[in-house]
């Protein structure tokens, strides 16, 4: 079906990422001088995009954008407020609203985006939400309100403080009946996969996950879409 490696369907930047971590692990960069790099790779390319898919990252068609975030807004239960944890250009703030909007329920979108072009670039496009579009980098951030629903990917930050990224986003954003929803991200089918799990990986951080959705890849049949999400209480029940 395809012959680009399958690092490159997980991750489109991923030597350039590898590089960028090992330099952290090294103590060659601080977490600023992490966030730089990245930013250096993500923005321009962002901003460049030709379409609002690409900027937000994501290449191929509208039914392509559909199919891969739409297990975002099948990830939403109810109606309640949605933080969309590095927004880009605002476009999966727009797209969950409606989605949701033609399952009924009823979804009040906010984003927070460390790129303060992208964020420009957000509250542009969409001036109506222009005061729900926040800058900062989600690590260290300090909501406003606590959303019923949140999503963060786990590459937004160094890959050894994502677990204290996702205690911060449980202690200080989701509501406590809320869900943290993680991804989509892109894995080996279980059947071939040689790396721990994204589910597997949660639990060996101390987080249970709550539940799992995944859909197959539009382009790459060795890989499938997912998205896992955890309780806003660890201790509490998902009552959603
Ligand atoms: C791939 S885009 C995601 C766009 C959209 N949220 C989606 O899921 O389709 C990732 C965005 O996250 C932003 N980002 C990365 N690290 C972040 C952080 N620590 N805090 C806030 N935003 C971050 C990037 O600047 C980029 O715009």
């Amino acid at each position: 079906m395809t012959h680009v490696p399958i690092e490159a369907t997980i991750e489109r930047c991923w030597r350039e990422v590898a590089t960028i971590e090992e330099a952290f692990e090294a103590g060659e960069i601080d977490r600023e001088g992490w966030h730089r790099r990245i930013a250096s790779l993500v923005v321009p390319a962002y901003l460049a995009g030709e379409d609002p898919r690409a900027q937000s990252g994501f290449e191929g068609t509208g039914a392509d954008w559909e199919h891969a975030r739409g297990l975002v807004a099948e990830a939403i239960s109810r109606p309640g407020t949605f933080l969309d944890v590095g927004c880009a250009n605002g476009l999966l703030m727009e797209s969950v609203r409606a989605w949701c909007g033609q399952r009924g329920l009823s979804i009040e979108p906010f984003g927070v985006e460390i790129s303060p072009q992208l964020a420009a670039l957000a509250r542009q496009r969409l001036p109506q939400w222009a005061d729900r579009m926040f800058e900062g980098n989600a690590a260290g951030w300090s909501a406003p309100l606590r959303f019923d629903f949140v999503r963060t990917g786990l590459e937004y930050v160094p890959r050894s403080l994502a677990p204290a990224l996702l205690e911060h986003l449980l202690s200080t954003a989701v509501h406590p009946r809320g869900r943290l929803l993680i991804g989509p991200y892109t894995e080996e089918r279980d059947q071939t996969r040689s790396a721990l799990s994204v589910q597997d990986t949660l639990r060996a951080w101390g987080f249970e996950p709550a539940g799992t959705l995944s859909r197959t890849h539009e382009r790459d049949d060795r890989v499938v879409r997912r998205l896992t999400w955890i309780g806003g209480r660890a201790r509490i029940p998902d009552l959603a």
